[in-house]
């Protein structure tokens, strides 16, 4: 989606206890991946639990465009007939992701194994990010990336290779898209590709491609990396794939229900591989009360039901490799730590400059406009909390207007600090929290949030 038209501003006020059982949305990632790796199989793969938010939307579209049968059958229910590998025709429009780099970005890597090419755009927010980290190994697999600007900035065109090769690639930075983007390119590449990443990032790729019949092995490398190897030209076939609740997005009513005083809530089917959950384990450190049960898998991701209960939180720091396990977390950790005793330091922050927004500075100045003392680092930040114990809220806090720069993480990470503080919390821009959460504001009123238009 391109953003337009004007900017609805949204306020979230303190309210009473949340309590409630609730499913957040399908996971982003996994949506994404369902979408391209049926698009990429021979025969139907049927979805259930899909995220219907604009992100996975736009790659359902893509993979139209590249020719593989996308039908929605139901609520979050939807049917991929496949092309098969290296199957993808040539797009007759300009692929558009919106707001979305993981779609983009391993749309990309199985475009990059095809003969075809494709024009790759989106919003304002991507044409900002940068694209040379998926690029270069691709380039190496034979593609090439014309008419780039800026260097390597959307939009771009990719001209996929005819005979791609298979490589041995050590990404630069802990990133399941730049892995992901070889792996789906690696498919195509007759012979073994490997991807070598030094801290694990999350592996829903490597367990989906199994999932479909692809060989594919992982093992340790060094302290905290694996080593992925993709044989490669398999016959992926259809498969059923089960998405299970997204734990980025149920982070927003898991901080909530911390922060909001007597509040006791529960999530379903929350997905747990251990690759995300890095939130949770941070949370649980700070003393908060998560506990789970019904713990259950399929197709490889373990989920399980959560119940979250107000609690007192302390300040903890954040090691720097658990970044890659809570990437798109920090945000509403940041909330968090603004209602904990103590400070919160949070280290290995690089990434966070080139997500949806520049996260470090929008949390950083997202925080201060509504009274809470934090100090942005390069790649860290420090937030000293006002815990509100038994007596006025989040004292002094809130007040403020938040900028969102188009980041939905941003958005709704400032809501919730809403529910919580002493004075109404503004942002700036609703529009943005559909690309993830599009039932974000449904859900939170039905456990008892005060959230609305100014
Ligand atoms: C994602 C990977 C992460 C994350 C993004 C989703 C994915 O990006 O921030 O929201 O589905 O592969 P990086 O792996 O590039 O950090």
């Amino acid at each position: 989606m391109t953003h337009s038209g004007p900017a609805i501003p949204l306020e979230a006020r303190a309210c009473g206890p949340l309590s409630g059982k609730v499913r957040v949305p399908g996971d982003k990632s996994i949506s994404h991946r369902a979408l391209i790796l049926g698009a990429l199989a021979v025969g139907e793969t049927r979805i259930s639990g899909l995220l219907e938010g604009e992100d996975v939307l736009n790659t359902a579209k893509s993979m139209r465009a590249l020719g593989a049968r996308v039908e929605r059958t139901g609520p979050f229910a939807w049917r991929v007939n496949g092309v098969g590998v290296g199957g993808f025709a040539e797009p007759a429009s300009p692929l558009d992701f919106g707001n979305s780099g993981t779609g983009c970005r391993l749309v990309m890597g199985a475009v990059a194994g095809c003969p075809v090419t494709a024009i790759f755009d989106g919003d304002a927010s991507l044409r900002s990010r940068p694209m040379r980290r998926i690029l270069d190994p691709l380039e190496l697999m034979g593609a090439k990336a014309g008419e780039a600007r800026d260097g390597g900035r959307l939009p771009l065109t990719l001209h996929g290779a005819r005979d791609p090769v298979p490589i041995t690639y050590r990404t630069p930075v802990a990133s399941a898209q730049i892995k992901s983007a070889v792996l789906l390119a690696g498919l195509a590449a007759p012979g073994v590709t490997t991807v070598i990443e030094a801290e694990a990032s999350r592996d829903h790729t490597e367990l989906m491609l199994k999932h479909f019949g692809a060989e594919i092995a992982s093992v340790k490398e060094g302290a905290h990396g694996r080593r992925i190897s993709l044989t490669g030209e398999p016959e992926l076939h259809g498969a059923e794939v089960i998405v299970p609740a997204d734990p980025s997005s149920a982070a927003f009513p898991i901080v909530a229900a911390l922060v909001v005083p007597d509040s006791d809530i529960v999530l379903a089917d929350v997905m747990t591989n251990s690759l995300r959950t890095g939130l949770f384990t941070t949370l649980r450190e700070m003393g908060a009360s998560i506990e789970e049960s019904e713990v259950r898998g399929d197709a490889g991701e373990p989920m399980a039901q959560l119940r979250v209960r107000a609690s007192k939180l302390r300040g903890v720091e954040v090691p720097a490799e658990r970044a890659p396990s809570m990437i798109d977390e920090y945000p509403v950790l940041a909330v968090a730590a603004a209602f904990a005793e103590g400070e919160t330091i949070m280290l290995g922050l690089e990434e966070l400059r080139v997500k949806e927004s520049d996260r470090l500075a929008a949390v950083a100045r997202g925080l201060e406009v509504n009274g809470v003392d934090c100090t942005e680092g390069k790649d860290n930040l420090a937030v000293r909390g006002r815990p509100s114990g038994k007596g006025p809220r989040g004292a002094g806090l809130g007040g403020g207007t938040v900028e969102t720069h188009l980041d939905h993480r941003i958005a709704m990470s400032f809501l919730v600090m809403g529910l919580a503080s002493q004075k109404p919390v503004t942002v700036d821009d609703r529009a943005m929290i559909a690309t993830s959460f599009p039932e974000f504001m449904d859900l939170m009123a039905g456990l008892g949030a005060v959230i609305e238009t100014p």
